[in-house]
């Protein structure tokens, strides 16, 4: 089985917590590409997008191409990694790669409570139909990517982090 788990699915869809927890539970190095991103810019993902969508998604490239070396993590990536096919082969190759799936409402729900500045490209009047049009372009992407996924309306971190230990189990070795 591949070492690395990456975790993909659409903004609000707990990436980040359930990477985390996902990690700790099976013993492995956790890893959020927004952050490395933060961290190595020293701004927030909503100042880096003032400059241009595309300076993030450059900067996020470039992360994505630093992780081929890494053993032994859990990758939590940002919702639009998938926007590039060069980030996903490179995923692929070194990860088992797992989508996680939510209802636009839920995704809503999260991105509300999280704040509306940390998710620049729904930080518009009316997200929810933002997100329908977003979800609509990227679906066929997040689908055909993923190796599992995983609807994560409705339960705890704990069901969706026993679910893809399962899921796991399953692959051949
Ligand atoms: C983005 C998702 C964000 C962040 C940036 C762009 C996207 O990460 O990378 O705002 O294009 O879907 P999360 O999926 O962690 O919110």
């Amino acid at each position: 089985m591949k070492e690395n788990i990456t975790l993909i699915g659409f903004m609000g869809t707990g990436k980040t917590s359930i990477g985390r927890r996902l990690a700790e539970k099976m013993e492995k190095n956790f890893i959020d590409v927004d952050d490395l991103i933060e961290t190595q810019v020293g701004k927030p993902i909503s100042m880096i997008f003032e400059e241009g969508e595309s300076e993030f998604r450059e900067l996020e490239r470039k992360k994505i191409k630093s992780l081929r070396i890494k053993k032994n993590c859990v990758i939590s990536c940002g919702g639009g990694v998938i926007l590039k096919k060069e980030n996903m082969e490179i995923l692929q190759q070194i990860s088992v790669i797992i989508l996680l799936e939510a209802s636009k409402e839920t995704i809503l729900r999260h991105i509300k409570s999280d704040g509306k500045e940390k998710r620049p490209l729904l930080n518009k009047e009316d997200p929810l139909n933002e997100i329908e049009d977003i979800l609509r372009i990227r679906k066929p992407l997040y689908d055909g990517f993923a190796s599992f996924r995983i609807i994560i309306d409705h339960k705890t971190i704990d069901e969706i982090v026993n679910e893809i230990m399962k899921l796991l189990g399953k692959e051949k070795k």
